[in-house]
């Protein structure tokens, strides 16, 4: 596989100025080489001083405001259409190619009586399996599973909700049904008629027909084609982070794209992905969100605490909150680990920050103590203390790293407790694979 972006295509096929493509195009050239020299995921020593930590800061916001500066007017508008990380379900994590129209109407039916929507919850998303035929003149049409898309639109809009579908740029998907190859602006108009509201484009078996290269221009025609529709889409790019898409995401129209490979019910799949994401924090923003994949708390195979860790590492992450459970059989332990408001809040945050991580400890991954930070609009702060170890274990703050100075007032946001912080100093215990979610604010600003 190709791993470099050809300089030339992305220029002019992104339509980009000159100087910002090849910004860019030198950008991913650069991260690339040091993919190379630094070989992925290897433990890092637990190094921080307190002036590495100010270095780091600093560095980010640097990058970030590098990043701010490059989305020009045109991505600006797009923040409209997600100005938060999206939030919904999404049947692939649970259903796989078991999903059809009944529990979709279903998932929606348990969506608005769990409580789910009015958490915020609103995209149904039909993930793979749903494509059947292409008639006569090249139209697709839902195979048996689904009858009309159309109808199933109607039923989920007149309760509030929307609904979005899937499909690959390649011939075919990646469970092997139609792709969009050659009837791109053909299925835009389709997914137009029915009244579809997201699209999760995926790559899939595109590498037959395109080179990797081509890849942000291939995404960048289907953007094109849902435009020309008229309709609001969001625009969800999934090619498992493969070409550096918080690069040129924005500039092919996408609102999410994903950073990695499919997530699984794994307490080692999801930490080792979210644990991952704290250096793409400079590219999230409103309506472009770096998306580490869909949610799967409550599909059993992880602890309650594992479980709130996915939720509360998804929400410092500013991540899409795509559930992928089956909703209609949830348990109460599971309602109350998605619809916790305070959790959402923090992902859902206008200031559209993702959060990064600020201090780790442990030689392994696997074993950290890690402590992350996300930026809350009116100058608070959400604190994640998280531990990836096999035991409980204490960890210790100093809020000067975080340039801050008690008295702060502070939220637990899984127990809602309020507490007033007065030394210079945080100390709390963990359990293993769990976390302690704090949002902290110094006391003279007024809390949102
Ligand atoms: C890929 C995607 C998954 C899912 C499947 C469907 O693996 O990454 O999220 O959409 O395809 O086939």
């Amino acid at each position: 596989m190709q791993a470099e972006i050809s300089r030339p295509s992305v220029v002019s096929h992104l339509g980009l100025s000159s100087s910002a493509g090849w910004k860019l195009a030198a950008n991913s050239c650069f991260l690339a080489l040091v993919g190379l020299l630094v070989p992925a995921g290897r433990a890092q020593k637990p190094k921080y001083t307190p002036q590495q930590i100010a270095k780091y800061r600093a560095k980010m916001r640097a990058r970030r405001a590098k990043y701010e500066a490059q989305l020009h007017r045109r991505e600006r508008r797009e923040a409209a259409l997600a100005p938060t990380p999206p939030m919904g379900w999404n049947s692939w994590n649970h259903f796989a190619g078991r999903i059809n129209a009944r529990i979709v109407r279903q998932t929606a039916d348990a969506m608005v009586a769990s409580g789910m929507q009015a958490a915020g919850y609103k995209y149904i998303n039909i993930d793979d399996t749903w494509e059947g035929r292409r008639d006569a003149r090249g139209r697709i049409h839902p195979n048996a599973k689904f009858g009309s898309m159309k109808a199933l639109a109607g039923y989920l809009h007149s309760k509030g909700l929307k609904l979005g579908i899937y499909s690959s740029p390649g011939p075919k998907t990646c469970a092997g049904y139609a792709g969009s190859y050659r009837h791109v602006r053909q299925d835009a108009r389709s997914y137009a008629r029915w009244g579809i509201d997201y699209l999760k484009y995926d790559w899939c078996s595109a590498s037959q027909v395109y080179k990797l290269q081509q890849l942000p221009q291939v995404y960048l025609k289907m953007y094109r084609a849902l435009k020309a529709t008229g309709r609001s889409i969001v625009f969800s790019l999934c090619e498992y982070g493969w070409l550096n898409p918080w690069h040129f995401g924005p500039f092919v129209g996408g609102n999410l794209w994903r950073t990695t490979g499919d997530i699984n019910d794994t307490w080692k799949r999801m930490s080792q992905i979210g644990f991952s994401q704290s250096h793409l924090a400079p590219y999230a923003a409103p309506g472009h969100w770096n998306d580490p994949d869909m949610l799967e708390v409550g599909n059993g195979g992880m602890t309650e605490d594992e479980y709130r860790t996915h939720m509360s590492l998804w929400a410092m992450l500013a991540a899409p909150l795509i559930a992928g459970n089956d909703l209609r059989h949830m348990s109460a332990s599971t309602r109350a680990l998605l619809t916790n408001g305070d959790v959402i809040a923090v992902d859902q945050d206008r200031l559209g920050r993702q959060g990064y991580r600020i201090w780790r400890s442990g030689r392994h991954p696997q074993q950290d103590r890690e402590i992350w930070i996300k930026p809350l609009a009116g100058g608070a702060s959400a604190v994640a203390f998280f531990n990836r170890g096999p035991r409980p274990a204490s960890l210790t703050l100093f809020w000067s790293q975080l340039e801050l100075r008690p008295p702060l007032q502070a939220r637990n946001l899984w127990t809602h407790q309020n507490h007033s912080l007065l030394q210079p100093a945080y100390t709390v215990s963990v359990a293993s694979h769990g976390v302690v979610l704090l949002r902290v604010k110094p006391t003279s600003l007024v809390l949102h």
